[in-house]
């Protein structure tokens, strides 16, 4: 049977949303509102309570939950970047997340009904200690920082955002992998009622599924994120946890995450199943090898539009290279 499944990047460059367009407009119309006096209508309305009105955008209209009061949480020095942060307003409405939307600039507005307590993550496959694990259990017992990462999309955009959340290291010496675990399955939620995009699109094999190898796990910047800009992370961004592997291409750093299969052998991933050619399997971020339908050479800042060439494993070689030697 012939299947024609073309992920939102088989897009060439050109033809994706400039962000800087979009923001653009959007001061313009802020500054018309300010400008002839509506601000104060606005207010009376309640506009500002809105994610549009509000400094922090989408962020500021992340629901309470027992564990919000975590946030912030003290910035790790030893992971700076020297570019500037994304502008939150930015970063939090433009996502690539399926399972609600194909468009960047709707996911956040079409998470609403998605449910993330309570929550679990099931630790299962080679380990010593399987079962599932309570994500407010979890969250409280980590060791929480906050970390400035570059993250690099396949499609050739950027982002500097600071991630809160603690080593993924340490969940995996939670599962106690035996000794025969070479590789862990990582496994979003799949709940279509809740994923308007994952119910349109009900051909694509989810659940959404990644994988990395043990030692990839293991190393220090492989990161479980569960807060972003300072607070805990919004749905939109994968609440409760994701994963952030900043030297490899976003489409690794799998969402809302439910369940870590420990496997002996290199598990199949949701991209790299539908289009091997153009998703491989390890998807480290390398200026060198294109994408087949455009170059890898460079990338653009989202929210200011930059381009800045694209560094081999996105800047990270120096932790990470040795994992791949041989
Ligand atoms: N995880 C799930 N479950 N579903 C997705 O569609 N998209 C990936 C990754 N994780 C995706 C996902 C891709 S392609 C990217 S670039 C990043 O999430 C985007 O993360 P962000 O929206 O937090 O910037």
């Amino acid at each position: 049977m012939p299947i024609h499944l073309r992920p939102d990047w088989h897009l060439p460059e050109r033809a994706v949303t400039a962000e800087s367009h979009w923001r653009d407009r959007r001061q313009f119309i802020e500054s018309m509102v300010a400008a002839v006096g509506l601000g104060s209508i606005c207010l009376a309305a309640g506009c500002k309570g809105t994610p549009q009105g509000h400094p922090d955008g989408p962020l500021a209209t992340s629901p309470e939950t027992a564990t919000s009061g975590l946030y912030p949480v003290k910035r790790n020095p030893a992971y700076t970047v020297e570019r500037p942060l994304t502008d939150p307003r930015v970063a939090t409405r433009y996502n690539n997340f399926y399972e609600f939307s194909t468009a960047k600039d709707d996911v956040w507005k079409r998470v609403d009904r998605f449910e993330i307590r309570p929550w679990s993550v099931k630790l299962s496959g080679l380990v010593e200690n399987p079962g599932p694990v309570d994500f407010e259990d979890l969250v409280r017992r980590m060791p929480l920082e906050e970390r400035v990462y570059r993250f690099r999309c396949v499609e050739a955009w950027a982002m500097v955002v600071p991630w809160s959340g603690f080593p993924l290291a340490d969940l995996v010496a939670w599962a106690a992998p035996r000794p025969e675990a070479r590789w862990i399955r990582l496994v979003t939620a799949h709940v279509p009622a809740q994923m308007p995009g994952a119910a349109e699109q009900a051909w694509f094999p989810w659940p959404y599924h990644e994988a990395l190898s043990l030692a990839e796990a293991r190393n220090p910047l492989a990161f479980v994120a569960t807060g972003i800009y300072g607070r805990e992370l919004p749905k939109q961004h994968g609440a409760p946890l994701r994963l952030v592997a900043p030297w490899k291409y976003g489409f690794k750093s799998i969402k809302s995450v439910v369940e870590l299969q420990f496997t002996a052998e290199a598990p199949r991933t949701f991209w790299n199943s539908l289009a091997p050619d153009e998703y491989d399997l390890h998807g480290n971020v390398d200026p060198r090898v294109p994408h087949p339908r455009w170059s890898q050479a460079s990338e653009r800042m989202i929210g200011t539009g930059e381009r800045r060439p694209t560094l081999l494993y996105n800047g990270y070689g120096a932790q990470v290279a040795g994992l791949y030697r041989g």
